[in-house]
């Protein structure tokens, strides 16, 4: 059985792949044009974000070779799962596995954002540092403060666990459905309802279709002038201009971002921006995670290659 891995993954991983398939190592993202080749000349593919399997690369690869995506990752908008039901390709996904690391992102996001590490890291590396004073790179405090999650999943749940037991927060939360996070969190009826009382958003929607540009001009302009906004889900989520619009105007007081709307390219007014963090989409980035997610991807083939139906099904 061919298997393409279309990015290097954890060694040990690697070598349970190559034992069993005929494999071959990609490098690089795939463009649309190469993941309907690819379509066309592999049995199984072990495909990660940015990859395009769009409608549009099923369509030109007629009827595929291909018969599962393995996908590595927990979201998986760079494949059209509608598509590739129809081509009568299965999908599977990497959940569970990097929730917690996801999560502990948000916060890296929450406390640098909140206490302009950025800025202060820039400023002793620049050699810039005048030592300390009682007034000065004050940033805003998170104990006790209110924390709105959009979208209590998982990785939502995660982060709402470590605002309520690790910084004694109160946690709201915008989700079509009523969640049990095991802790004090209370589900508001309307996203405007959340960015009007939370002091932190953190945004841990899937991305797709539902939710390109949930968070817009709009749904910024309700956030209080000392929140401080939080992506650790798809760019596309965001209205990326609205945001660089709110900031530059100081309508809010600080974002932290994993995740880009068109990465790796990253705009040069976000970048120029001093109450911005800004991270390398990192979530999901420690070594026990990514050979998690690796593993998990690749039992799902194997799963899938012996007969079984894999676990991690999304289509
Ligand atoms: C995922 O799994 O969807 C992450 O964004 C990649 O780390």
């Amino acid at each position: 059985m061919k298997l393409l891995i279309t990015r290097p993954i954890a060694q040990p991983v690697l070598d349970q792949a190559r034992a069993r398939f005929d494999v071959t190592l990609g490098e690089a993202p795939l463009s649309e044009e190469e993941a309907s080749s690819a379509l066309t000349a592999y049995d199984a593919i072990l495909p990660t974000l940015g990859d395009a399997f769009t409608a549009a690369a099923f369509d030109r690869a007629g009827t595929p070779r291909t018969r599962i995506l393995g996908n590595f990752g927990v979201g998986y908008n760079h494949i059209d799962v509608a598509a590739a039901a129809a081509a009568g390709v299965v999908v599977t996904n990497t959940p569970d596995v990097l929730t917690d690391a996801t999560a502990d992102i948000g916060w890296t996001l929450i406390l640098a954002a909140a206490r302009r590490a950025g800025e202060g890291e820039r400023l002793v590396r620049a050699g810039q540092w005048g030592g300390f004073g009682p007034q000065s790179l004050l940033g805003t405090h998170v104990t006790g403060k209110v924390l709105g999650v959009v979208g209590m999943g998982r990785i939502g749940q995660a982060v709402a666990r470590r605002g309520h037991h690790g910084f004694g927060m109160d946690v709201i939360y915008f989700n079509r459905s009523e969640k049990d996070a095991g802790l004090p969190a209370r589900q508001v009826d309307t996203l405007r309802d959340l960015m009007v009382q939370a002091d932190f958003v953190v945004v841990t929607v899937p991305g797709g279709a539902r939710t390109t540009k949930l968070i817009d001009a709009d749904a910024l302009a309700a956030m209080k002038p000392g929140g401080i906004f939080v992506n650790i889900s798809r760019g596309e989520v965001v209205d990326e201009v609205a945001l660089i619009d709110a900031l530059e105007r100081g309508a809010i007081a600080g974002a932290g971002l994993d995740v880009y709307e068109a990465e790796p390219h990253v705009p040069e007014r976000l970048r120029a921006l001093e109450n911005c963090v800004l991270l390398p989409h990192l979530g999901s980035a420690t070594v026990e995670t990514r050979q998690a997610m690796g593993q998990m991807a690749l039992d799902n083939i194997i799963s899938f290659a012996e007969g079984r139906d894999p676990r991690q099904r999304v289509n």
